[in-house]
């Protein structure tokens, strides 16, 4: 006899297990419901930017505050910054603030105004007017606590987007943009790039084959090694590329002049150095931008880190690469360079050594024009060395020797006007 399934089905709907897991289930999803919106509500975090004036009362604006690479600029900028950042750490947005840069210090009157960038970390539901208020308020208290500079509270706090913020800290050399987050340092020695690490680095292709390095000093500006125009110096043969990658870079553009060091000596290396032209100006972005050329005077360490990137090969007498590498090392003295067991007297005072004792990590052929950089005490990347020559590559006690570009700050100036 037919029956219809209509019983068991119910029986099975009473079963206790059953309902016993759909209970469960359903209490396990409305907890993660909840927590979610918890954690959405009141724990994401989100990065919040703000530009503000500083008035300097008490400092006489002077022509060594033009560039971000004499001491002057370096001690008044890190001072503004850590009289801000004090500020802010003893107040109760202390774990909010996150950092403060100067991205320029221009002159008013007689005086010094300083353009800065600070950067919070708010929950997503704050709404970034009360924050502002709250921030302006923290300055306004501290107004007595600057020490021994006298500011003139900002007027304005402005609200800006993550994109302004980038535009402000980039048009500055050797700015990027991760320099107000405090993250540790990654590891770096042979290894790949990712995009916007070394915003400045170029490669120069002939006929559009990678030959070189070159380094980005200005919006039209390119510095390199003058050896790598000893095959050929026709700059309609040339172009350069943006981007860490050169099959796929971010843009290429043609050159308009070459100029190369007129005393460049290929049998002893001297005077390895040359700027190009770029035939339109470039636009900076986050990825494409200049680095911070040093002066003359400035004081390059022995035993300091620096970091060289490039394209070229990645063993002594092996092809180039696509994707753009860097590599860590440390800057070697010119006396210990010119030891019997290094380069016995061949480096000239125009250069200056960069490598590990043990060898290992080095430029290479390929990597040639392009930039050996530091960081100073403010993030900023400085340019101190073009890569030049060495002994094959990465040999224990033959360090890469790059063209010393503090001895050459003057030549730049007068063929750039940089
Ligand atoms: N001259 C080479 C070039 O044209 C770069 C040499 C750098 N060598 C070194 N071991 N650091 O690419």
């Amino acid at each position: 006899m037919y029956r219809p399934a209509r019983a068991s089905l119910n029986s099975r709907f009473l079963n206790p297990y059953v309902v016993f897991f759909a209970v469960v289930a359903g209490v396990v999803i409305l907890a993660v419901v909840i927590a979610l919106l918890i954690h959405f509500l009141a724990f994401d975090k989100k990065s919040y930017f703000y530009h503000s004036s500083f008035q300097i009362l008490n400092v006489n604006y002077s022509d060594n505050l033009n560039s971000p690479a004499t001491q002057q600029y370096r001690t008044l900028s890190e001072r503004i910054e850590s009289v801000i950042t004090t500020t802010f750490k003893e107040s109760d947005l202390k774990n909010q603030f996150i950092g403060v840069h100067v991205v320029k210090l221009r002159q008013s009157g007689s005086g010094v105004i300083a353009d800065t960038v600070m950067k919070f970390k708010f929950p997503r539901n704050n709404n970034g007017a009360s924050m502002k208020s709250r921030i302006e308020s923290v300055l306004r208290q501290m107004l007595n606590n600057f020490g021994n500079l006298e500011i003139n509270l900002p007027t304005e706090i402005t609200t800006i987007t993550d994109e302004d913020a980038i535009h402000l800290i980039t048009q500055e050399c050797g700015a990027r943009p991760d320099l107000m987050t405090l993250s540790a340092e990654r590891v770096i020695g042979g290894t790949n790039a990712e995009e916007g690490d070394w915003p400045w680095q170029v490669s120069l292709q002939l006929d559009n084959v990678h030959h070189c390095g070159g380094i980005l000093i200005g919006n039209t500006w390119i510095l390199t090694a003058a050896h790598c125009f000893r095959s050929n110096s026709d700059p309609s043969r040339w172009t350069v590329t943006f981007g860490v990658s050169t099959t796929f870079p971010q843009k290429t553009e043609r050159v308009s002049t070459i100029l190369i060091h007129k005393d460049y000596n290929s049998g002893t290396h001297e005077n390895d150095i040359a700027v190009m032209k770029l035939s339109r100006t470039i636009t900076f972005n986050k990825d494409i931008h200049m680095v911070c050329l040093p002066e003359a005077t400035q004081n390059i360490s022995p035993g300091s880190t620096a970091y060289v990137t490039g394209w070229g090969s990645q063993i002594n007498g092996g092809d180039t690469v696509t994707d753009l590498r860097q590599g860590r090392v440390y800057i070697i003295s010119n006396d210990v360079c010119n030891a019997q067991i290094s380069y016995d007297g061949a480096v000239l005072p125009g250069m200056l050594c960069a490598g590990l004792p043990e060898g290992g990590v080095d430029a290479c052929r390929g990597d040639s024009g392009g930039p050996l950089v530091q960081q100073d005490s403010r993030r900023l990347w400085f340019l101190v060395g073009i890569v030049s020559w060495g002994d094959q590559c990465a040999l224990a006690n033959k360090p890469g020797v790059y063209t010393r570009v503090t001895a050459y700050r003057e030549w730049i100036t007068q063929q750039t006007g940089i």
